[in-house]
């Protein structure tokens, strides 16, 4: 088959994200029938070993489709019309959930918070404690695009404590960051096979607990025998052991090899890793004189470091000189902050230090080449400090 990679080598986006070539490998073996007892097993052992990169005991599933599928689902399968919905909204992923809420007709009502800016706990008990009824609460573990990790643990905490269920997406955030659905009070917690998992984009593996199983149950109408269905999933695949369709079956050697590859590292060395490689990144592109999105750096995210677009960059034609000249595909295109932000996506097969290296590289060389008076060699020299 034809390469489609044209110029680029290094897939610096935060997800997809580059296929390791384990995983590469694992998606061309055989495919065989689902009933057969050797796949059985080895989606059972699929399960189990997205759990442990869950770390969680709960139930988990594989839904079959992009990440976006579970982030609808997990709203239409726990809400009825009329329910109220706290959304927390301080990134594009998090307003989403706002529109997922008013499609399946429940009310949003909406924390914002600067898109700079990280959630602050104590805002959000201040408003469960003053609006009545809530249901249900969204959030997004790190907004992808503004680059910023919220306090999920704390958050979810206080929700309980008002009998709210509880949303995370952590698409971009695990199986490269802390998080732990069983012990941070998280109902649904859904990701996707794109992003740490460096696998292609196909599957969401998404936890759900006994009160999100039983809300959903309890819902006027519980979403069955639909796409968007998670009832499925547990009254045929964990209740009877059939499959709700037919598996993508080379999806699943995919992210049965990509988990094998995170917990062979294991899980805190994978952590840790994505740290080191967002620390050497961040003081890449300072050492630059570049400015960090977040206003901290204390909630920056360690999958992928978004930067403020200096004055007078144009910054497609920034990433356009990074991918031609260089070989080096970073991200930008925020919706609703087109022009001022792009990303250096670090995250799974991505995350490693000669990507970081190559990345300020390239960086430098195109803002040097559009103008911007960049110190040469200042931010490559601080990435090396990192080795
Ligand atoms: C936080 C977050 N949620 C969900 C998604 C899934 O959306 P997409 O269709 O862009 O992969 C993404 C992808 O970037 C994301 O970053």
């Amino acid at each position: 088959m034809k390469d489609l990679r044209e110029t680029v080598r290094y897939m610096m986006t935060p997800g997809p994200v580059e296929v390791s070539p384990r995983t590469l490998q694992a998606l061309s073996s055989p495919v065989v029938h689902h009933y057969s007892q050797g796949f059985i097993d080895f989606y059972d052992e699929t399960t189990g070993m997205l759990k442990k990169v869950f770390q969680t005991k709960k139930d988990l599933i594989i839904m079959q489709g992009e990440a976006v599928l579970g982030l609808e689902a997990s709203v239409a399968n726990t809400i009825d019309p009329g329910d109220r919905v706290l959304v927390l909204d301080n990134g594009p992923y998090g307003a989403w959930f706002g529109i997922y809420v008013e499609n399946h007709g429940g009310e949003v009502v909406r924390l914002k918070e600067e898109y700079t800016r990280a959630l602050d706990p104590d805002k959000v008990k201040r408003v469960l404690e003053k609006e009545k009824n809530i249901k249900v609460l969204t959030l997004v573990h790190m907004d992808t695009p503004v680059g910023i990790v919220n306090p999920v643990e704390e958050i979810c905490k206080t929700a309980k404590k008002h009998g709210v269920l509880t949303i995370v997406d952590s698409v971009a955030a695990l199986g490269g960051m802390e998080i732990n659905p069983d012990r941070w009070n998280i109902d649904i917690c859904i990701c996707g096979s794109q992003k740490c998992f460096s696998s292609p984009p196909a599957l969401c593996p998404v936890s759900v607990s006994r009160e999100a199983w039983s809300a959903m149950e309890k819902k006027k109408r519980p979403i069955k025998m639909s796409y968007l269905s998670m009832l499925d999933y547990r009254d045929t695949w964990i209740k009877k052991r059939v499959f709700p369709f037919t598996p993508f079956v080379s999806e699943i050697y995919a992210i049965h090899e990509s988990a094998t590859e995170i917990l062979e590292e294991g899980l805190l060395n994978v952590f840790a890793r994505h740290r080191k490689v967002a620390d050497a990144v961040r003081d890449g592109v300072e050492a630059m004189g570049l400015k960090l999105w977040p206003e901290s750096r204390s909630f920056a995210s360690d999958t992928v470091t978004a930067v403020r677009v200096p004055e007078g960059i144009d910054d497609e034609k920034l990433r356009e000189i990074m991918a031609r000249e260089y070989g080096v595909l970073i991200a930008g295109e925020v919706p609703g902050l087109k022009g001022e932000i792009f990303r250096i996506g670090h995250m799974g097969y991505s995350a490693r230090m000669e990507n970081a290296l190559v990345a300020v590289a390239a960086l430098e060389k195109a803002l040097l080449r559009l103008g911007f008076p960049v110190k040469e060699k200042k931010g490559v020299e601080k990435v090396l400090e990192h080795l």
